[in-house]
């Protein structure tokens, strides 16, 4: 059985009240609503992480990630937070290769390939991000670039590493747009790259792994989404920082 996840990434948003009280609520509500078979995960800005991951304490379905870390343990690199720092402040989960992180920050499927390593060496479970443009897609070899970024930021893995990871599948073009992948367009993504893994590692391997769909998911189409065979939950941006939106999300499998 492939573990059930949603994880809201709430981007660079909420103060710090505005953190601590959502995270509050989203705590209260998967204490009494979720069920326990589903993870729930907070990513906050990394500010309030430590502060937000106070919340989970007690609740063995709910957990914090950070959006992003450096490849380097640590140096001179203003601005930037280690995979050593987040496990220091125990941070289970980082999010990796989001496409804003890709587009804004030029993070390259050989960066990120390092970031993997790095979150793995601290014993961080990465949410590696995958997906294509419009362009692509409308071009037609979606599929092959969204297999070739696996293959290049993760297939340098052991079988074991690899077995750590969480993938989500987030359409550029569905982010943000209300655009959402149908099921269909979903189900076809999720089923392709599962097969690319069982290539490189085993069936075994590929059905353990959980690919969570991210883009425009909501509390109206996440059922259907997470109906589909190969989709495992979400990665959830706007409608994560809505905590009652939030957890009908998580309740939708
Ligand atoms: O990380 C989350 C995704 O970028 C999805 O964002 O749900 O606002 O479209 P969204």
């Amino acid at each position: 059985m492939r573990k059930k996840i949603v994880a809201g990434n709430w981007k660079m948003n909420k103060t710090a009240a505005e953190a601590v009280a959502l995270a509050a609520e989203v705590a209260a509500l998967v204490k009494s609503d979720v069920p326990s078979n589903v993870q729930v995960i907070m990513a906050p800005p990394s500010l309030f992480i430590s502060e937000v991951n106070k919340a989970t304490e007690g609740i063995s379905n709910l957990s914090v990630s950070a959006q992003n870390c450096h490849e380097k343990a640590s140096g001179a690199y203003t601005g930037e937070i280690s995979a050593p720092m987040l496990a220091s402040a125990g941070i289970p989960y980082v999010i990796l290769g989001h496409s804003e992180r890709r587009q804004y920050f030029q993070e390259s499927n050989a960066q990120l390939a390092a970031k993997v390593d790095a979150a793995l060496e601290n014993k961080l479970t990465p949410i590696f991000c995958c997906g294509e443009s419009l362009e692509l897609r409308e071009g037609g070899e979606f599929l092959a670039f969204v297999a070739q970024q696996l293959t290049e930021s993760l297939f340098h893995l052991s079988a074991e590493a690899f077995g750590q990871v969480v993938i989500a599948y987030e359409p550029i073009w569905a982010i943000g747009t209300g655009l959402t992948a149908s099921s269909a367009q979903a189900q076809e993504m999720h089923a392709y790259l599962r097969q690319h893994i069982a290539g490189k590692y085993g069936q075994a391997i590929a059905d353990a792994c959980s690919i969570l769909y991210g883009g425009s998911c909501n509390a109206q189409n996440a059922a259907e989404l997470f109906a589909c065979a190969d989709v495992d939950g979400g990665l959830i941006g706007g409608a994560s920082l809505k905590a009652g939106d939030f957890i009908t999300i998580a309740k939708s499998f």
